[in-house]
This record gives structure tokens, sequence and C-alpha cells, in this order.
């Protein structure tokens, strides 16, 4: 009786089991099947061209409560294709196509009962899928623990990466390959604080380039209410896993169901400049939640911020009494160090640069109390958002500024006490709003409070929501560092205007980035939205301030101008001090003209860690700009203007290195010149080693 019953029940079973199905991308380039095996385990194969990307890998995920990994059957699949365009708020397009064929597969499993739907999109630029937990008839509240997704590759490709780590994201590239990776990841020295993973774990975005010369781009997009997720690297198989951010518990994810997670992504193209083109990130991400968005405006700022950079010993403490708490010491008692850039007097000059030049915004860094209890001191690590110390006279600064017509930008380091900042949200941004603050730059240096936690775990990754979801209540638009690395959720919440979550321009005085680290970052960091970079560094060598330091930027001055090109962003930082610039008058002009905003852009030529040359239409007139910057190596850089409408006469303002130019020797010999352009031309650009170039073509006026 009970053998029988068993037997109709496989037959129910394999009657009721769907073929594997399968969907193409729109143009055919990209097909994917999905199916589940022998043990009932979801499975799914990409292929590029012909030719197998990803080799059947598994999907799954695993919670303390339940499993959703195995015994799964089809029952149903859907597909539609979609084809729409949207318009961001800004950006490097005033239009984005999403055109996609998506494919869901519903899964059931019983004994016990499970049922998960895996949702893929497959564009023309590449694919994402996500795992979808509708209400169960089991446990619905999960502690999830692992996560099985695999992504299996053929051959022993190129990596770009860095290491996994559960806090900290800014880190120099390692080009290597699958076999070479463990001896790469050798070579990294742990940060302070931050949690390395150890093993083989990188992390996204990351890219990859096949022996058969097809890149890949692979990340994440939309994360929320999920932690971010790493890749255990199985070398000697090709292989990739996907890794969660646990908190200090070993939990990844608490999660109510219904629940969707982030979308697994990978950019795909043989062309590497579609990497950088590529809007799938974005268009996997929903639509903006604010509906009026006239507040959210693109800004260039300058910062009393790489004063304390330089080695001149200045610091962001007003003092240096180290025993010094917010809200019980009276500052006004403490003996100044004599040494603090943010006091009224200097940021008044910064308000007068700003206003001379045309640069909507001035930060401010190390304005308010709790610097003393910073770096080194840092246990208990409070600051106070609304608490200016007393040589920063807010109000007559306020009404200083907005008398010249520029927009002081609020700083809240935090020191990653993230629970305490919490607490004082509401009257932070109140304080900001009452001041005439409409950007906060926020960060998170430091070991993360709650102590549970890390930067890049769930609770962290819901800290930045609701962070975002209150400036944007206040009209605020942020800029945050050491936060959860982005994943094109600033389409949803268009007042996240950019972030760091990489090494930025801040560790030029601290050994510098190489020039190849701004040839990587945008086919790597910046897939998931635009990077606070802070370019526009024109004293390059950190011996200009103070003998006994040595690091310098891996740059020349010409090159810092490209960044603003290569390293697209609505809030761009002019990062260097006011008195460099008036030392470069004629070089600092293209970074008064840049635009921070674009209508339409194009990748000319790009090859990751080498070399990367664009063109970008300013939203806000006919005016194109090019950026073009290359690694270690000089490199003749081909601009072809075919992107200039036809029957205009043009003129470009080139902005470039210098014949005898060198990032190492002579990073500050730079030219400018001006050529009439016509449409179609091929422009051969040299470019130092460790150089760039950048151009601004205008329409000539016509002759009367
Ligand atoms: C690290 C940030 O990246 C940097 O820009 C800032 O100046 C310091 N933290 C101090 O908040
Ligand atoms: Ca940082």
């Amino acid at each position: 009786m009970k053998k029988t019953f068993v037997i109709s029940t496989l037959i129910l079973t394999a009657a009721m089991n769907m073929a594997a199905a399968e969907i193409t991308s729109p143009s055919g380039d990209l097909k994917l099947v999905v199916d589940v095996d022998a043990q009932g385990v979801p499975v799914y194969s990409v292929d590029y061209k012909g030719k197998t990307l990803v080799a059947p890998g598994r999907l799954g995920l695993v919670s303390d409560e339940t499993k959703f990994t195995d015994g799964f059957r089809i029952v149903d699949t859907d597909t539609v294709t979609v084809d729409r365009t949207w318009q961001p708020v800004w950006g490097e397009y005033s239009d984005v196509r999403d055109h996609f064929r998506e494919l869901a597969v519903k899964l059931k499993a019983d004994n016990p009962d499970r049922e998960m739907t895996l949702r893929f999109r497959v564009f023309d630029d590449g694919l994402g899928f996500r795992y979808e937990l509708p209400l169960q008839n089991g446990p619905n509240y999960l502690t999830l623990k692992d996560e099985l997704t695999e992504f299996n590759y053929t051959d022993n490709h190129t990596l770009f990466a860095i290491p996994g780590d559960y806090d900290t994201d800014e880190y120099l590239w390692s080009e290597t390959t699958f076999t070479e990776l463990p001896e790469a990841l050798n070579n990294y020295t742990r940060h302070t604080e931050a949690q390395r993973t150890g093993g083989t774990t990188i992390q996204t975005p990351m890219l990859i380039k096949t022996t058969d010369g097809v890149y890949v781009n692979a990340h994440e997009a939309a994360l929320d209410g999920y932690p971010a997720m790493l890749l255990d690297v199985d070398t000697a198989n090709y292989a990739m896993k996907s890794h969660l951010v646990p908190d200090r518990l070993g939990v990844s994810a608490y999660l109510q169901l219904p629940f969707n997670t982030p979308w697994r992504t990978l950019i795909v193209s043989d062309d590497a400049r579609d990497i950088l083109a590529s809007q799938l990130i974005y268009n996997l991400n929903e639509p903006s939640k604010i509906e009026d968005t006239s507040w959210i405006k693109p800004m260039k700022f300058v910062g009393v911020w790489w004063e304390m950079f330089t080695g001149n010993e200045k610091t962001w403490a007003y003092s240096d009494d180290h025993s010094a708490k917010p809200g019980v010491t009276d500052y006004t008692k403490l003996t100044p160090n004599g040494r603090h850039p943010a006091n009224t007097e200097n940021v008044k000059k910064y308000i007068d640069f700003a206003a001379k030049h045309g640069i909507d915004g001035v930060l401010v860094e190390g304005w308010n109390e709790g610097w003393e209890d910073w770096a080194g001191y840092r246990k208990n690590r409070q600051f106070l958002f609304d608490k200016p110390y007393p040589d920063f006279d807010l109000p007559a600064l306020r009404d200083y500024a907005k008398e010249k017509g520029v927009k002081l930008i609020m700083h809240h380091e935090t020191a990653a006490n993230a629970a305490d900042y919490e607490l004082q949200l509401d009257r932070a941004f109140q304080f900001m709003k009452d001041n005439n603050y409409d950007a906060v730059k926020t960060g998170y240096v430091g070991a993360i409070i709650p102590r549970s936690e890390h930067h890049t775990s769930q609770w962290m990754v819901d800290h930045a929501k609701h962070v975002i979801e209150r400036a944007a209540e206040y009209q605020i638009m942020v800029d945050s560092h050491e936060a959860p690395r982005p994943t094109g959720l600033a389409r949803t919440y268009p007042n996240w205007l950019a972030q760091e979550s990489a090494r930025g321009g801040e560790f030029e005085s601290m050994g510098g980035n190489p020039p190849s680290h701004t040839t990587i970052l945008p086919f790597t960091r910046l897939k998931g939205g635009p990077m606070d970079y802070t370019p526009g560094l024109f004293e390059t060598r950190m011996s200009y301030y103070n003998e006994g330091k040595d690091s310098q930027a891996g740059t020349t001055l010409a090159r810092q101008l490209a960044l603003y090109l290569t390293m697209p962003s609505p809030m761009q930082m002019v990062c260097d001090l006011p008195e460099n610039y008036e030392r470069f008058p004629d070089a600092f002009q293209f970074i008064k003209d840049v635009p921070v905003d674009w209508s339409d852009s194009k990748y000319l030529e790009a090859e990751p860690n080498r070399y990367i040359t664009v063109a970008r239409r300013d939203k806000n007139s006919d005016d194109w700009y090019v950026g073009a910057i290359t690694d270690d190596k000089a490199r003749v850089a081909t601009i072809d203007l075919s992107f200039l409408p036809k029957g205009e006469k043009y003129v470009a303002t080139i902005y470039e290195d210098a014949p005898d130019a060198d990032w190492k020797e002579n990073p500050q010999a730079y030219r400018i010149r001006t050529v009439d352009v016509k449409p179609g031309q091929k422009l051969k650009q040299r470019l130092a080693p460790g150089g760039g170039a950048a151009i601004r073509i205008t329409k000539k006026a016509h002759k009367k």
C-alpha cells in the first residue's frame, strides 16, 4: 500500500515537472537556461555568442528554519519582453533604455512544503536575477545563514579584484587570474579595525576578462533589507559562490516573508566600452520614490578638507585635549590647538573663492564637537551634529555664504557610531535646514557601533536606507563615505548623489594611488553609482608642504582635469587648496567650466586598468567634453569626433600633458591649445605616462 503511494507520487511529480526554461537577450547574444537537477536543485547557465560563459551553477538559500536549496520542481514559467525608457534626475544620459526579456521560474518543493520564484532579466548588456520568497506554508521568519548562488566560469580568466572585507572597500585593485588570486590577496595588509574575510574571498563589484576576451562585471542591484554580497572564489575550478556579509553573531539576514533578494548582476560584453556605458544596474532598481525632485541639484564644491591631509599637521579637532566630551565639556574653556582650519576666517576665504569662481558649495569638515575623541582615541566616539566649535561662527558663516550665493555643505562624521547617528538624525537634519544647508557628507570611519555589526551587514544596509529616506523628507542631498557600496539605489533615491565606498583621492596623501587605479574604478566600483573620488589635485607632491612627506599622487595635473569626465559624479569635489588653483588659473578654467550632469555619453576607447576615453554632452548646453586617461604608460588616444552633430563648426580647447610631462618626474607640465575641429575628425591626443587630456568642444559662433 505504502509503496504504491510513493510510486504514484513520483509519477505525479514527474508529470508536473516542466522542462528546462530558456530565454535569450533581445539581440540573441546572451542565452540563459534554467533547470532543476536530479536532486531538485535549481541550476542556471549562461551562453554568450554561442559559447558557455557561466556553466551550470546552483542557486539556493539556507536559513536556520528551512532551506530553499533542493527538492524543487518547476511548476510554472512566465516570460515577458519589456522595452521602456526612463529619465534619471541626473547622470550620464538624459534617457535610459530599459530593454530586457524576463523569465520567472516558479519552483515548488514538498516535505517540507516550500515555494520560491527565480526571476531573471536578460538584457543586451548582461543579466540580473533574484530570489523571490512568497508567504510560505511554513516558516515565514528566516534567520538566513547562506546564499548558494554559484558563478561557474570555464577557464583561468583574468580577475580585477579587491580582498573580501566586511568593513572597507578602500583597497587598490589586483589584476590577477583565478590560479594567481591567493598570491595576489596575500599582498594586502589588513586595515585597522576592518574585518577581512581571509581565504580567497573578494568583493563585488569586480571585473572578469575571459580568456576569450569577454568582459564581465559581477555585482548586485537594489541592495535593500539584505547584506552585501562578497564572492568566495574556488581557484582550482574557476568558480565563485556568493558570500553574504554576516553580523558578528554569524547571521547574514533576518527576513520576514514575502521577501525579494537584491538582483545578482552580470554586465557582459566583448567590447570593454559597453561595460562602462551599461545602465543595467540602474535598470534593475525601482524608479524614484521622490516625486518632486526639483530640489536635487548636481554641484561642484570646494572644501575645508585637503588641508587636513597635506601633512601640515592641521586637524579636524579644535583642541588637543582628548578628554573633551561632547555635550559635557565646555569647549570655550579648552585651549585651541591653533591648527584647526574649520574656523570662521578660513571658511570665509573658501566662500570667497567659491563665489569668485562659480563653485556651488563649500564643505567644512571639523566644525563640530567630537573630534578630540576621534582617530586614535576612538573608544566611545560621539559627535554632536548641532554643536559648532567655538571658533566656527555658524550664524555669521550662514549669512555670509548666502550673501555670496554659495551653499555650505554639512559634514557628519559619525566615526562609525551609526546607532548614535540615528538618535540624532532628525535634530541634525532640522539643524541643517535651519541653517540653510541642503547637502551633507556622511562618514563612518572605524568599527561600527552597534558593535554586533559590520559596515556592509544587513543592519548597516538598513541604516543607509533610513538615513537616505529621512534626508529625502528634509530635502537633503547625501554624499556618504564608508557606507555599503552602491548598487544603483540612487535611481530610487536620487538625493543620494554620491558615495565614496572605494579607495579615493584622499589616499594620494597616504602612499598614493597609482595611475591605473582610476582606469579600473569605472569598470568596477562606479557601476553601482557615482563616486566622490575628489578629483582636481593640482599640487601632487606632499613634500611640497612638508619635506618629510614622500607621498606622491599617481597623476599629472592634466589627468586630474580628465577625471571630471572619466569619474562622473553629480556631486564633484574641487579638492585642492584655493591657493593651488590660483597658481594655475588657466588650467583651473576647465574645472570651472566642466559640468557635472550630462545628456549623453560616448565611450570612445576603453581597456580596464589601462585607459579610458569618453565624450559627454552637457545637460544644459550643446557643449561636449572629452576626457582621456592612461595608466603609467604614455599613450596616443584616438578621439573620433563622429558624435558632433554635422553642419556646425566647432572649436576645441585642449588641456593636455606637455611633451615632457610624466606623473612621477614632471606632473605639473601641461599645455592648453585651441584648435578648430570637425564632426567625424579623428583627433590624435598624446597622453603622458600617468597622464590625461581634457577637452571642451563648443560650437563656433556663426559669422553675421
Ligand atoms: C574619511 C573620508 O573619506 C574623508 O573624506 C574624511 O575627510 C574623513 N573620513 C574624516 O571624516
Ligand atoms: Ca574614506
